[in-house]
């Protein structure tokens, strides 16, 4: 068996993951993916959650290629290729997940399971994705909270684990259960090591809780750093971004567009005259949230070149 670990083509390979839902995962990896592509690096962003939540929030929903995870379930099954929908964004290309994921839970329980290439499910997918993730500069996975089997195929996959938590209980108890996945998949793969932790929905003014939380880290454990930047909280852009399949970015510009249209529209008003209606009113935060996920993307790619600098010779050679 051809263990991923010695696979170059996955050294940029980054599972967002938490063991709740609710905490950002998909919003983080949807956002920074579209970074990333803006900035002209080539992104795969990979869907494995049952929810198939990613498709709202990069907007494509109803894509003929969009197979609700059929053809990543094929991929580990079968060995066919991974299925890609290209350019959903310039330089972002997906694949897709969804309900059909639930296949491979089960896949895992049979003994079938066993006899994939490489000995089970995660390893399956592991190598299916290095045929891919070569093409990119940067691929993230989108996973889901609450089923070990997409969890392993992600920690498998991977060289680094990002963990987006909100800083209230619920966010904490699904950071605690990363720990005990991450350690079992480092038996298959000893590389994966952790970019950071990254807080969401936070309040940029409770600068006490960033720094409680840091140090509440600490305590659980020295080898997971804070990320500096953090995600603020900012419900109606959020709404707005998945309602309409936009990131933050593309919020910010139309919002500005459309609040410079209905001053025009204000503007031309004269008593008695034709009403026209008022353009859309968008979330007016978008523009600082779009702001926190370019820092955010910027200090991921810092820390994946820290990490590659920091890569003894012999090791990185023998990728
Ligand atoms: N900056 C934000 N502030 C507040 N809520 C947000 C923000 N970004 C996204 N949300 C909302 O938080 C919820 C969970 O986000 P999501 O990324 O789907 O989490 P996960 O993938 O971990 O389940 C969604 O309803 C989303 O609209
Ligand atoms: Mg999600």
């Amino acid at each position: 068996m051809v263990k991923k670990t010695s696979d170059e083509r996955l050294s940029r390979v980054v599972a967002l993951i938490n063991g709740k839902g609710g905490v950002g995962k998909t919003s983080v990896t949807a956002n920074i993916s579209g970074q990333l592509a803006r900035a002209g690096y080539s992104v795969l962003a990979v869907d494995l959650d049952l929810s198939g939540n990613l498709k709202l929030d990069l907007g494509y929903v109803g894509d003929p290629l969009d197979d609700d995870g059929k053809g990543v379930v094929d991929a580990v099954w079968q060995g066919q290729a991974l299925p890609v929908i290209t350019n959903v964004r310039e330089n972002l290309d997906v694949v897709p997940g969804g309900r059909h994921l639930e296949m491979l839970a089960a896949l895992a329980q049979t003994p079938m399971g066993d006899e994939l290439p490489g000995g089970g499910v995660p390893t399956a997918f592991a190598e299916r994705l290095a045929e891919l993730a070569g093409d990119y500069d940067v691929v993230l996975l989108d996973c889901a909270p609450g089923n070990p089997i997409l969890q392993d195929m992600a920690l498998h996959a991977a060289h680094y684990v990002l963990i987006p938590t909100k800083t209230d209980s619920a966010g904490w108890e699904g950071l605690r259960m990363v720990g005990p996945r991450v350690k079992k998949a480092r038996k298959e793969n000893p590389d994966l090591s952790y970019l950071g932790v990254l807080l969401f929905a936070h309040q940029t003014t409770a600068t006490r809780v960033r720094s409680g939380t840091k140090a509440r880290l600490a305590e659980v454990s020295d080898t997971v750093p804070l990320f500096d930047s953090y995600i603020r909280h900012s419900e109606t852009a959020a709404h707005d971004c998945r309602e309409r399949g936009q990131l933050a970015h593309e919020l910010a510009r139309d919002a500005s567009d459309s609040a410079k249209a209905r001053l025009n529209v204000l503007r031309a008003r004269r008593p008695g005259g034709e009403v026209v209606a008022l353009p859309a009113q968008l979330s007016g935060t978008a523009d600082s949230l779009a702001g926190d996920y370019e820092k955010v993307a910027a200090e991921m790619l810092t820390r994946i070149a820290a990490a590659e600098a920091s890569t003894p010779i012999s090791s990185a050679s023998g990728r």
